[in-house]
């Protein structure tokens, strides 16, 4: 659609020239004008003409009049002028053949922007805190974020993606003053990282009876950091369990990571930095800890160092932005967490700014709102919150329940259902405006008829079945369009790119689960007024087939960009 609006773009370009000859405009600012009418009657693109009354010195009425005289461009059928507006109505097509052609040709790539080509982005993503529970609150980051990172790849970016475990701070003493207290190696080996967490818990209600654990627990810590070898393996094990468990988390979403350099990392990293905050004069000794002052900048100081000297987590995340812009020399580095800690990244963003780092306009952070869950209560044996895993797990339960009333003989019935009962959680979530905090109902979805991720996961398997019944078609080069529904279908799939971009300058995977629904919304409608295997005429027959493998490719990658399976068969 891009191109055609550039084109359309033009040849109002020159009508606008007929009016005033020095008009400023180009093409590409007029084609970002160009709106969607919210009713198809008032044409499928309008040029409001109010704006440029005042530059042109004219009535929109008569603008819009002008520029409709004889009106033709490439894919437009008619134009009109209506009460200031321009009105523009598409040839389907022209369209049609326009679309599918592109989708063809360009097939994965079919939607992607190249503006990335030669850039790098570093997102820092999901980094859950090591032996703590992989929560609901987690699924934001993991989801957002991996969504981000595959539309900056399908943009062309170079993506690194950093899974900054918590893997450092006083955490790792209790646990190890827990773990030779009441645990041991069998009781870990066995129960993993509910065990660990377990551990955890049970040092805070025994440290309620008895505070002495935590002065045990401190000097453990510091041990840590001395490198006491003990303490190291047994920190070295504990991540590395809670590790093997986010893997599995991360292997039903298809994720991976490049990098899970995680806080502890940065440890040595620290010094140089707060050194050179000193030297520029930059810090304040503040009831004796160490600060910036940002008052001027209308936010709180941000805490360097405490009064023991110890650091902060603005400190390490000052030390790992240096080294990964030393590392991979971003052009973007994009942060995703929970709008909690909107502050944290405002604070030392500024800092960054403050110690001279030209990049730091270059940082990002990308934050979302809460989760809430209603109805159903998940048992957890960790108390209030809600594992990652369980969500998951139940929603690959009720799934297979469905499909085994649905679909009793479907083969691979449990790869199935894990991947619609995933992507049911992932649609669900990233349906939302991410600011927006959510109230997570189950059965909302899971409903297959509902704006769900089984209701588009079907739809795209719907797509693969009618093709698989097609198995002689090659594909077609002379369209043949008769029905209403094959241009508007086209004209959804035309739009992908126009998506991709805003999902991208907005950091809104939500635009294009709301496209999604569109195109489904598009192809079902198309699929049940259309006949498509049984179309009598063969033309009409193989343009229906056309558009059908179009919306497969468009709808798989849209898929492909937010962590949705493309599941075949249903
Ligand atoms: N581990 C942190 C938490 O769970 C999130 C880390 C976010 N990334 C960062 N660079 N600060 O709250």
């Amino acid at each position: 659609m891009l191109e055609i609006k550039l084109k359309i773009a033009e040849k109002i370009v020159e009508k606008l020239k007929t009016i005033n000859a020095d008009v400023a405009l180009e093409a590409a600012d007029v084609a970002s004008m160009l709106e969607y009418p919210p009713d198809s009657k008032m044409g499928d693109l309008a040029l409001p003409c109010f704006k440029m009354s005042r530059t042109l010195r004219m009535a929109p009425v008569k603008i819009a009049a002008t520029i409709a005289e004889d009106f033709d461009s490439p894919c437009v059928a008619r134009a009109e002028a209506l009460n200031g507006y321009f009105n523009i109505f598409l040839d389907g097509q022209a369209l049609c053949a326009k679309v599918v052609g592109e989708v063809k040709k360009k097939g994965e790539k079919y939607g992607a922007p190249d503006f990335g080509e030669g850039k790098t982005v570093v997102l820092d993503y999901s980094s859950p805190n090591v032996a703590k529970p992989f929560h609901i609150g987690h699924l934001g980051t993991t989801v957002i974020g991996h969504s981000l990172k595959k539309l900056h790849e399908f943009a062309g970016y170079k993506c690194v993606g950093i899974n900054y475990l918590g893997d450092w701070g006083t955490q790792f003493g209790k646990l190890i003053v827990a773990y030779r207290s009441w645990g041991n190696k069998e009781l870990i080996e066995e129960g993993g990282i509910d065990k660990l967490v377990e551990l955890y818990v049970k040092f805070h209600e025994e440290a309620e009876k008895n505070p002495e654990l935590n002065d045990m627990a401190r000097a453990e810590f510091k041990k840590l950091e001395e490198k006491d070898e003990e303490n190291i393996a047994l920190w070295q094990w504990f991540v590395e369990i809670s590790l093997a468990e986010y893997k599995k988390t991360y292997a039903q979403l298809g994720i991976e990571f490049d990098s899970y350099k995680g806080e502890s990392f940065y440890t040595d990293k620290m010094p140089a930095q707060v050194e050179k905050l000193r030297e520029m004069g930059l810090m304040k000794i503040d009831d004796g800890a160490s600060i910036v002052d940002l008052e001027e900048y209308g936010m709180p100081p941000c805490l360097i160092l405490k009064r023991d000297g110890s650091t902060l987590y603005p400190t390490r995340d000052i030390a790992a932005a240096v080294y990964r812009k030393q590392t991979y020399d971003f052009d973007k580095a994009i942060y995703v967490t929970s709008a909690g800690q909107s502050l944290h990244f405002a604070q030392w963003f500024k800092v960054v700014e403050l110690m001279g780092y030209d990049w730091y306009d270059k940082l990002v952070h990308v934050p979302y709102g809460t989760v809430s869950i209603n109805g159903e209560k998940l048992a957890t044996r960790t108390g209030n919150v809600i594992l990652l895993r369980d969500l998951f797990a139940l929603a690959i339960e009720k799934i297979s329940g469905i499909m085994n009333e649905k679909n009793p003989n479907l083969e691979n019935k449990e790869k199935i259902a894990e991947e619609i009962g995933v992507g049911a959680v992932v649609f669900y979530y990233l349906s939302n405006n991410r600011i927006r905090d959510i109230n997570f109902i189950m059965d909302d979805a899971l409903n297959f008829d509902g704006n769900t991720g089984p209701y588009v996961q079907y739809t795209y398997a719907r797509t693969c079945s009618v093709l698989s019944k097609a198995e002689d078609f090659g594909g077609c080069d002379t369209l043949k369009v008769t029905a209403p529904e094959e241009a508007e279908l086209a004209k959804v799939l035309a739009r992908f790119e126009e998506n991709v971009r805003d999902a991208i300058d907005t950091y809104e995977p939500s635009v294009i689960t709301r496209y999604i629904l569109d195109v489904a919304g598009a192809y079902n409608r198309f699929y049940h007024n259309c006949t498509i295997l049984g179309a009598e005429d063969a033309e009409v027959k193989s343009t229906r087939l056309a558009l059908t493998a179009a919306t497969k490719t468009v709808l798989g990658n849209a898929f492909g960009l937010i962590c949705l399976a493309k599941t075949e068969k249903v």
